[in-house]
């Protein structure tokens, strides 16, 4: 897959210059740097040769077959080229040129052009607008980068040329080895996703990066990443997550950047790891590229000094890893060599005047404990410490290690060798314990999630039929928003449990209806116009008597009249009065970049004040419901506080799978509540109260 741009034969540099000022000459001149070994063609108007090489005026006159064309001459001169690559048959071209997209709708027209284009010839394209690309196996720097990476097994791709630039000095400053560097620019052909699938096929990659500011298709992303995430971690940073992050995105790239809650739950759903910074980006870099994941979460931290152990154990308190204490013939075994005011259990304190050789007896012991799954290494520069030499020692006990092992030397000038021979060997070195922890708890989250089974999806009985007519009916009255009667049925479609309810169009309607339905009632304004029912002095609870049920349709009516005159009253609904339960809110929104999301809350203020929800992209499998019940804060309230009985969870996961398959059956539902969904205790099920559904033509 794409395989001419990672491994090809022969490459031409289109806009090769002699001028070392130029980006051409870079390019070229990294091309024949770093020890490229297949045939390399520059192609220049005038010159003869270049660094060495024979320049050819057009790609027609290349005497051989081209499998990569690079290029980089100016943004007007870019579709001249392309010509001469579909004639010249080169299927692989990277267009490093800027000048397209990013700039505004001229550029974006120009964009365009080359696409349909190169389509038609096609030509597969990275770019425009880009660094370039390098594969270390290949040792192609096809890119204006200062430097090459060193070869090793992380595979990076960036939508910013700046952030590939900034990777790769990191990567060369820390000697992290790389298998490839992909600068995607503005994306015009080949995606994230494509590079993502062929660097998961990549033997030389076995962690991928990414730098988002935006996808281009949402559901072909989750695809690929949960099918690649399977087998190789993806850490994925993406910007643009607040408002003004966003803004920013979109003038760099043109792009549209996705609501927030949408890449977390898409990242969520499909197995990736977020980095939240650059900082948490290095630091899972250099974990999950050098270390075996835990096998489970109990932690042993090593440490000379109390106060970074503390620092540590209060991480891991925040994380899921645990800090089990060691077993009895570990501190049994440590007991015979530490000193009696060192702690052999865990953080295991093996004091202030720890040397070199205590670090490495303690390791060797703690190592040999089944029950601990991964070892975190602390140390501070004491005068006891040589701390190369505890390094040296960690280094050679790792070699056979099956266990992650990663260390935290505090300070600068007294552990900077040390690191240094950490950092040499792939031990994961890092600056302060708490970037240690999250590191490891996103190992372990990862390895959980390979271990995960297959998702279950389940499909319902619905009146799609009936669902079909509504809407087609709502259309033609030129309306967007469903009146609740209306929403009613779709949900009833959908085999949603909802109170008895009827409209009435007179007082004495009303009467009838409530004695039918039996009191007490609930009634509130059916109008087409009135969204937010209550606010309006639209609804009444509780009403018991006919005389109440007569009062009722005559304030909620002249509310109505008094507040929003212009709204079309229908009648009032007389409605059954649910028994107590939980109130929680369903919806639907409908995010640009990844489609259906589908959101949980407890309804009342742990939605409006305290914004407690949890989103997921539909369709829904039977665990990213579950998954999503738990990821609420206020979850424990459903499971009853205080001798509560718990609510009826099946019912909520019920409810929400139903809700994921309405969405994905009709994509013109761009919102929808249940709001609230009345959770009764366990097995008594769950009862929509309220909803609103609003439809795009
Ligand atoms: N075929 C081959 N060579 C061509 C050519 C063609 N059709 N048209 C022009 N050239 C040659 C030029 O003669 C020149 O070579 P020379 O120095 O020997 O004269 C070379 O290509 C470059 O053309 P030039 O007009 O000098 O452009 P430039 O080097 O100033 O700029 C780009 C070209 C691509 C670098 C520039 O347009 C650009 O896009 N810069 C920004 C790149 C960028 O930031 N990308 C994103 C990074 S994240």
């Amino acid at each position: 897959m794409l395989q001419h741009f990672f491994n090809p034969s022969s490459v031409a540099v289109v806009g090769a210059s002699q001028n070392p000022a130029k980006i051409g000459y870079d390019i070229l001149n990294n091309i024949v740097r770093y020890g490229y070994s297949g045939d390399v063609y520059p192609i220049n108007p005038t010159a003869k040769e270049i660094l060495g090489y024979q320049a050819y005026p057009d790609l027609a006159s290349v005497p051989s077959k081209i499998d990569v064309a690079v290029v980089a001459v100016p943004a007007g001169k870019v579709m001249d080229v392309l010509e001469q690559c579909g004639k010249k048959k080169v299927d692989s071209v990277v267009i490093i040129t800027a000048g397209f997209k990013e700039t505004g709708p001229q550029g974006a027209r120009l964009e365009q052009e080359l696409v349909t284009r190169s389509r038609e010839l096609g030509i597969r394209v990275v770019g425009p607008n880009c660094l370039g690309i390098i594969d270390t196996a290949s040792t192609l720097n096809a890119s204006f980068a200062a430097g090459m990476p060193l070869a090793g097994h992380i595979g990076f791709f960036s939508q910013s040329g700046a952030m590939c630039v900034a990777i790769l000095d990191w990567a060369l400053g820390e000697n992290v080895g790389f298998s490839r560097f992909v600068s995607l620019g503005n994306k015009m052909d080949i995606s994230e996703t494509e590079i993502m699938l062929s660097m998961g096929q990549d033997e030389n990659t076995r962690v991928i990066l990414g730098y988002l500011e935006s996808i281009e298709d949402g559901p072909r992303f989750m695809k690929a990443a949960r099918q690649v995430s399977k087998t190789k971690p993806i850490i994925i940073i993406k910007s643009g997550t607040t408002s003004a992050g966003a803004k920013a995105a979109s003038s760099h790239t043109g792009a549209l950047a996705g609501s927030d809650h949408a890449y977390r739950a898409a990242f969520k759903q499909s197995g990736i790891i977020r980095a939240e910074s650059m900082r948490a980006l290095f630091g899972y870099a250099m974990a999950f590229a050098s270390q075996p994941l835990p096998r489970g979460p109990s932690l042993a931290i090593i440490t000379n000094s109390g106060g970074p152990g503390i620092l540590a154990a209060d991480a891991c308190d925040r994380s899921s890893l645990h800090l089990v204490p060691t077993k009895k013939e570990t501190a049994d075994r440590l007991r015979e060599f530490l000193p009696p005011s060192a702690s052999v259990y865990n953080p295991i304190d093996i004091i202030g005047d720890a040397s070199h050789e205590r670090y490495q007896k303690t390791l060797e012991v703690v190592l040999n404990d089944d029950l601990i799954h991964t070892i975190l290494i602390l140390l501070t520069p004491t005068a006891a410490v040589d701390a190369e030499a505890v390094a040296r020692g960690i280094v050679s006990l790792a070699k056979d290690a099956d266990k992650p092992i990663i260390t935290v030397f505090m300070g600068e000038r007294g552990v900077r060798g040390a690191r240094k021979i950490l950092q040499d060997h792939a031990i994961p070195s890092y600056d302060y314990p708490e970037d240690s922890i999250t590191a490891l708890d996103a190992m372990l989250s990862y390895r959980r999630w390979r271990e995960k089974p297959e998702r279950q999806y389940r499909h319902f009985e619905a009146d799609t039929r009936r669902v079909r007519e509504i809407f087609a009916s709502v259309v033609k009255q030129h309306r967007h928003d469903l009146i609740e009667s209306e929403a009613r049925e779709i949900l009833k479609a959908y085999r949603f449990r909802l109170p008895e309810s009827r409209i009435a169009k007179t007082t004495k309607g009303a009467v009838r209806t409530a004695s039918e339905i039996g009191y007490p009632v609930v009634m509130k304004i059916a109008s087409p116009d009135v969204l937010h029912k209550s606010d309006m002095g639209g609804v009444r609870v509780g009403i018991e008597n006919e005389a109440m049920v007569e009062e009722a349709f005559f304030d909620i009516t002249s509310n109505i009249q008094l507040r929003q005159p212009e709204a079309r009253i229908l009648g009032v609904m007389v409605q059954e009065m649910v028994p107590q339960g939980k109130e929680v809110i369903l919806g639907i929104t409908r995010d640009m970049q990844f489609g259906p999301m589908i959101m949980f809350g407890l309804g009342g203020i742990y939605v409006e004040v305290l914004k407690d929800v949890a989103f997921r992209i539909a369709p829904l499998s039977v665990e990213s419901a579950d998954a999503m019940i738990r990821d609420i804060r206020s979850f424990p309230l459903l499971r009853g506080v205080r001798g509560e009985p718990p609510a009826d969870i099946d019912a909520i996961r019920d409810a929400l799978l139903r809700l994921s398959q309405m969405a994905i059956d009709f994509p013109e539902i761009i919102e929808a509540d249940i709001n609230p969904l009345l959770v009764r205790p366990e097995g008594l099920g769950a009862v929509a109260v309220d909803s609103r559904i609003t439809i795009q033509e």
